[in-house]
């Protein structure tokens, strides 16, 4: 028997990291909502503060227990008040992280938190912490609690975890092995979508390349027999997909990018570095003569297709010249858009064994020269859309000025023009007139 809550709790969540926390953050809000849970904006109106946590990057772990860390102050003037920490920190940490945070009640790993409703009610009874982090979520994705932070674009989990084992990565120790949905369970929950509205889909896994789901004969369907059924949806206008890996993308799925109307001409593919020998101490399984190859592929066959990528420079161990061989990568390649970090190290990945020998400042420069040389490269490949009319899903307005929307193009580039804030959710479409390296402005026509 479930636990009854007391009606109407108010809980808050903070997401940080990728998008797969943030689906993993819209999944708890639609458990809680229908056990009772209201979400609100603050943690000074909740009851129950969530802290969604990503390990991938050192950074972004010690923002977020100076983040839980702050609430202390919040605690002590509303003794009532549960904080709690769920997503990839919760699963590294364990009960670890009681010690590092000792403002937390409790701590839910990815798997369990379906639990969520119960854990609280197991706090607010025994009057003690409470550690959950025993489960993997295999039958979870099949859960489908209605909300969604967006009513017109959204994502859809196709997998989880991984089993590549880059070895600087944290990711297939928090959320385990490679586990992919089955195709008929993920165009249904599609198909759901669509009916309420949906109009653009974003396909979530950590490499979605080597999914493997059932195609409800018993037998395994590839990534690009799931786009293809789900192209097939009616409702659906736009389909996206994150993350490629560079070992297993294909001619295949350049095809059925070009040839499958819905499916969006963005490809994400994380490059991480160009030096082979870092590449190869990074465990990527494949050299930049390889991912330079596939590149020219997707550009031969996708020729307007988007293509954007991830860099880590300072990995244990890389010399200007492995540097200098990434920034003949980038330069060679010409990516619309590169998110680039400083490595560190996240034991138990195997990197972290190894000495992080770059200095912080070395480091700090050469992320600089990354961030320097992309800026030129996205400039020009922006300017390349001046005059050019594109579809644009309008997805919000501006912050400081209500007559400005913002959308997407299909290749997710960012776009500013002038509209009614009506438009929102609807497909318009916008000439180009002036670019920056972030974003394209024009005018509707
Ligand atoms: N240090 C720095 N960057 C990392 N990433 C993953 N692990 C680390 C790490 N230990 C980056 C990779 C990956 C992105 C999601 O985060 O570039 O593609
Ligand atoms: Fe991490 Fe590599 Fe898996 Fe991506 S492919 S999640 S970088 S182990």
């Amino acid at each position: 028997m479930k636990n009854k809550l007391n009606s109407k709790r108010k809980v808050f969540i903070r997401t940080f990291g990728c998008q797969m926390n943030a689906r993993d953050s819209e999944f708890v809000i639609g458990v809680l909502s229908e056990r009772g849970f209201k979400k609100v904006d603050s943690a000074e109106k909740a009851d129950v503060v969530l802290f969604n946590s990503c390990s991938v990057r050192k950074h972004a772990e010690d923002r977020l227990f100076s983040n839980i860390a702050d609430l202390k102050k919040l605690k002590a003037g509303k003794p009532g008040l549960l904080v709690g920490l769920m997503g990839c920190t919760a699963q590294s940490y364990k009960d670890k992280a009681l010690e590092r945070a000792p403002v937390l009640d409790f701590v839910c790993g990815p798997g369990n938190e379906a639990d969520l409703p119960e854990i609280i009610a197991n706090v607010l009874k025994d009057r003690c912490p409470v550690v959950a982090t025993d489960k993997t979520n295999e039958k979870r994705p099949e859960l489908f609690p209605e909300y969604r932070q967006s009513a017109f674009k959204t994502f859809v989990s196709i997998g989880e975890g991984c089993n590549n084992f880059c070895s600087y990565c944290i990711v297939p120790y928090v959320r385990g092995r490679e586990r992919s949905r089955d195709a008929k369970d993920i165009v249904r929950e599609i198909r759901g979508l669509a009916g309420r509205g949906f109009r653009e889909i974003t396909l979530l896994g950590q490499n979605v390349n080597s999914y493997k789901g059932a195609n409800g004969k018993g037998q395994g369907a590839s990534f690009v027999k799931l786009l293809e059924g789900i192209n097939s949806i009616d409702g659906i206008e736009r389909v996206r997909f994150m993350t490629s890996h560079p070992k297993d993308a294909s001619t295949d799925l350049f095809k059925a990018m070009r040839d499958l109307e819905k499916v969006c001409e963005h490809l994400h593919l994380p490059v991480q570095s160009g030096s082979d020998r870092i590449l190869k101490l990074m465990n990527r399984g494949y050299t930049s003569k390889k991912y330079i190859r596939l590149v020219q592929k997707y550009k031969e066959i996708l020729p307007k297709g988007a293509l954007t990528t991830d860099i880590i420079v300072g990995f244990p161990g890389e010399s200007d010249r492995d540097f200098n061989s990434t920034l003949k990568l980038i330069k060679d390649t010409g990516f619309d858009s590169a998110f680039s970090f400083k490595y560190s190290p996240r034991p138990p990945a195997r990197s972290a064994k190894l000495k992080d020998n770059v200095p912080a400042d070395v480091k700090q420069k050469r992320l600089e020269a990354v961030i320097d040389m992309q800026c030129d490269i996205s400039q020009r490949c922006n300017a390349a859309l001046k005059g050019k009319t594109l579809e644009i899903l309008v997805d919000g307005c501006g912050s400081k000025d209500p007559r400005l929307l913002t959308g997407r193009t299909r290749t997710n580039k960012i776009t500013v023009f002038n509209g009614s804030r009506g438009l929102i959710g609807k497909f318009v479409n916008v000439i180009v007139e002036s670019v920056t390296p972030y974003a394209l402005k024009g005018r509707m026509v």
